[in-house]
């Protein structure tokens, strides 16, 4: 049952109508609680209460899976902008891309060339920027890209999902960069030749990463909301004496919002992951499929934790 509500959630995440419909209605629904905003300007005073509770944020201006030229280079724009405000506020925040949004799908000297732009401009205000994985065809390629900036960048990071049977080699090939690396489940609907069918197997390849990454020095941030995966992470640096300055726990926007305070609390960094713009369908669609309970929110205008 679990997996068909998962997978008829996928399946509207889909929906270019339902996208439409969306946009032009909904987004009253979800501001202020899985978005920002439908700006960047107008997520401001979200992003600087969080830093003010003591969370760092990375913000993410939704739309992916671009198709036209024209929109990925407006998507560049905004990225740079973003970059820019977040430097001149001085908000706690590093920056998420996805490189279908920069033009992934079009052709590879245009998302090259858009994500020097961003780069340069990250590189020059001192901030981060995550490029996000996506679906399972466009994850060698953005690895790749990943590792040719990483050889002239040092602002530039990147995401594993555990449910990929392919991710543990590509952390052994990720090694010797040094990167910075969000590890999350993953997201995305994928068929079992290439990604673990089971939860129980996600859940131990997770584990596995984050016990790997950690004792290979590398800085992670371990992004999820599963208590388990929390304690877990929590035992094994008291254990292996890994500093709290080695790793982050991140969540979403809008999650667990006692828990991202308990853990501050308790001396760990929590960095949020908020999202703003009006294409928020397909990011909601996929929350959904994650735990279909964060509907209740969306309706009733109520947070659990
Ligand atoms: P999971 O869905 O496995 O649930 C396990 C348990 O955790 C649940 O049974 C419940 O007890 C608890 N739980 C989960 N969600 C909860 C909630 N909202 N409230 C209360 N309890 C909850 N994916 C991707 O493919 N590419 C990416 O780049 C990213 N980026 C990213 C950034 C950040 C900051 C986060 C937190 C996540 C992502 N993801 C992602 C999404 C990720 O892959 C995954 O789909 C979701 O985080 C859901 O997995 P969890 O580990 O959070 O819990």
């Amino acid at each position: 049952m679990e997996a068909l509500t998962r997978n008829f959630f996928l399946f509207l995440s889909k929906s270019r109508f339902l996208n439409s419909m969306a946009q032009k209605r909904g987004s009253r629904l979800v501001t202020g609680k899985i978005i920002a905003g439908t700006d960047f300007q107008s997520s401001i005073p979200i992003i600087k209460q969080l830093n003010w509770n003591g969370l760092a944020t990375t913000v993410d201006h939704l739309g992916e899976f671009v198709h036209s030229a024209k929109i990925a280079s407006e998507r560049t724009e905004e990225a740079i902008r973003t970059l820019n405000i977040i430097g001149k506020e001085n908000l706690d925040s590093h920056l998420s891309v996805k490189l279908t949004s920069l033009g992934l799908d079009i052709d590879d000297d245009l998302v090259i060339e858009n994500m020097t732009r961003i780069l340069d401009t990250a590189e020059q205000q001192g901030i981060m920027v995550t490029i996000d994985m996506e679906d399972e065809p466009r994850c060698e390629k953005t690895l790749e890209i990943f590792k040719l900036f990483k050889q002239n960048y040092s602002c530039v990071s990147t995401v594993l999902q555990a449910y990929l049977y392919r991710s543990e080699q590509d952390l052994q090939e990720l090694r010797p960069y040094q990167p910075f690396l969000r590890l999350v489940k993953g997201a995305y609907k994928e068929p079992p030749n290439v990604a673990y069918p089971n939860k129980k197997d996600v859940d131990d390849n997770y584990k596995k990463m984050i016990e790997q990454s950690l004792k290979e020095g590398l800085y992670i941030a371990v992004a999820s909301h599963d208590d388990r995966m929390i304690e877990y992470t929590k035992e094994l640096t008291k254990k292996l004496q890994i500093p709290k300055d080695q790793f982050e726990f991140q969540m979403l926007y809008g999650m667990r919002n006692k828990t991202q305070l308990q853990l501050v609390e308790q001396g760990y960094k929590v960095r949020v992951y908020v999202p703003y713009g009006r294409d928020w369908y397909g990011y909601f669609m996929r929350r959904l499929a994650e735990r279909p309970a964060n509907i209740a929110f969306a309706f009733k205008g109520i947070l659990r934790d």
